[in-house]
């Protein structure tokens, strides 16, 4: 058994409006129980307009769930219309911030130069990003997977130190397995988890390696996350489109039951 605590995490993507938000999060509260929170995090990851009424649900419930956000901007203020700083996230109680999704990598043009400033914008701040890679089909099927996540780890942290491995999560998202229903064997998921932790302890070193939580994402539902979560170098789950139910998500945080 490992020392690393995982982190159960929902990526709600583009989805709730702020109402649908509040219901969803007093929804999963009410299907967990104390003993699901512990030795593992419970976060949730809501659209940036939802967060402050999540914020205040947590709060005043007093709800052990943690508080992501699906990105941010690397500046901490100016002219850059429609963006979110890392500060404004932090006053609002977040403490992960998604970073490189491959969404935004793919849709928005993000390359591994952009996550990097984002990244450090993450870390200088105090909050803990949880840093997505993982390779598409074409990639896998021509034998390349390793390499560009190897790739894509490298270019993401280039000059990054890392003083808390535990503040680090790296996710793992093959995207031929985001919202297709085509989960990647656990097998699968943990040699590349395997092989990111590896990454980072040529980067770093052993013991930061040993302490970065590394996340399996894609097509994460109940009924599969037990033989992922068993794995020795899977920390924890991203989950999308599980999340957005709060009997599936409370299921998948549920695992060892
Ligand atoms: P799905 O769980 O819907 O495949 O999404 C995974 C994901 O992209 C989480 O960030």
């Amino acid at each position: 058994m490992s020392s690393r605590t995982p982190v159960i995490a929902g990526n709600w993507k583009m989805y709730k409006d702020h109402l649908e938000a509040i219901q969803l999060v007093q929804k999963l509260a009410y299907h967990l129980e104390a003993e699901d929170y512990e030795d593992q995090e419970v976060v949730v990851c809501p659209p940036f307009v939802s967060l402050r009424s999540v914020q205040t649900v947590i709060q005043s419930d007093d709800l052990p769930i943690g508080l992501g956000a699906q990105n941010c901007h690397p500046e901490d203020e100016g002219a850059f219309t429609g963006e979110v700083s890392v500060p404004m996230l932090s006053r609002l109680d977040v403490t992960y911030v998604i970073a490189g999704h491959s969404e935004r990598r793919a849709l928005f043009g993000e390359s591994d130069a952009v996550v990097n400033e984002k990244v450090r914008a993450i870390q200088h701040h105090g909050l803990r990003p949880i840093l997505c890679v993982g390779e598409s089909l074409e990639e896998r099927e021509a034998g390349r997977a390793v390499e560009v996540v190897v790739q894509q780890l490298r270019g993401s942290l280039d000059g990054i130190a890392i003083d808390d491995p535990e503040a680090l999560v790296v996710a793992y998202e093959p995207v031929w397995a985001i919202g297709t229903g085509r989960t990647a064997t656990p097998q699968d998921a943990q040699e590349m988890c395997a092989a990111v932790r590896a990454e980072v302890a040529s980067l770093y070193d052993q013991a930061t390696a040993d302490g970065v939580r590394v996340q399996y994402g894609g097509s994460v539902k109940p009924g599969n996350v037990k033989s992922l979560m068993s794995q020795p170098d899977i920390d924890g789950a991203l989950v999308g489109g599980a999340s957005l139910s709060s009997e599936d998500f409370a299921l998948i945080v549920r695992h060892r039951r």
